[in-house]
């Protein structure tokens, strides 16, 4: 496990980034540390996720970023705390039809880091993510929440861990949901997606420079929020 950077103000932070590539625990861990922090958690994934589907679901062709721009601008986006039966950590509406259930479908998954990288996209989508945050404290996870969203944020975090084991624990996931896939399917899919997110031109994957990153490799997700709550804290 290693862990650099430094904290950037004292007290505990109100405003917690998380950033990593998929299937990095992001989600799991925030919704964690939100909890244990009495902060709510925001997966801004699921917001790019929600767009993805409506694309998809409207017919749209994904390769006209003038289309997909003007969507991302007309939508009308609301998160709201989980359903009982949901393992989303929010409800996401998209023009007040709740759609979270569409979000992990394997068609989504592999167009969410093509519509995600569409500059016109990211303008509408970040302004909404920064409205939901407003000035109160919260835990947003995704790509280019230290980077780009909240870049004042009091903490930004940087989820690592390598594509294998990332690939085992999204396997395990969706495995459990029932999908139909294998290990080396999810292995594949998540190394197109590293590429696309970290090679785009616009808010690219990578840790801010004031994050503190921390590679989860042989971590059980407890341990990895045991280790954040330290950092927190203030105490690591
Ligand atoms: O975290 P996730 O796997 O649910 O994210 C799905 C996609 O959304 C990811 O491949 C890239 C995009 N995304 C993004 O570009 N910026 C974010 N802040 C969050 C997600």
């Amino acid at each position: 496990m290693k862990a650099k950077g430094s904290r950037q103000s004292t007290g505990t932070p109100r405003v917690i980034a998380i950033d990593g590539p998929a299937a990095a625990g992001k989600s799991t861990v925030g919704r964690e540390i939100g909890i244990q922090l009495g902060y709510p958690f925001l997966d801004t994934g699921a917001i790019y996720r929600a767009m993805t589907w409506t694309a998809l679901h409207r017919g749209v062709d994904l390769s006209d970023e003038d289309a997909l721009s003007e969507l991302a601008a007309s939508l009308s986006i609301d998160v709201g705390p989980p359903t009982p039966e949901s393992i989303e950590p929010s409800t996401i509406f998209v023009d007040g039809q709740d759609v979270t259930r569409f979000l992990r479908q394997p068609e989504v998954e592999a167009a969410v880091s093509l519509v995600s990288r569409v500059a016109g996209v990211r303008n509408a989508l970040v302004k909404l993510q920064r409205d939901l945050a407003g000035r109160n404290a919260v835990v947003m996870a995704g790509r280019d929440i230290g980077t780009v969203v909240l870049a004042n944020a009091d903490l930004k975090l940087y989820l690592d861990a390598s594509v294998e084991e990332r690939a085992r624990r999204r396997f395990a996931e969706l495995s459990a949901l029932g999908m139909d896939l294998t290990e080396e399917d999810v292995l594949r899919d998540l190394r197109r997606r590293d590429r696309i997110d970290s090679e785009r031109s616009v808010s690219p994957l990578r840790p801010a420079e004031d994050a503190v990153v921390l590679d989860t490799d042989g971590l059980t997700l407890e341990k990895v929020v045991q280790r954040l709550m330290e950092i927190v804290e203030g105490s690591a």
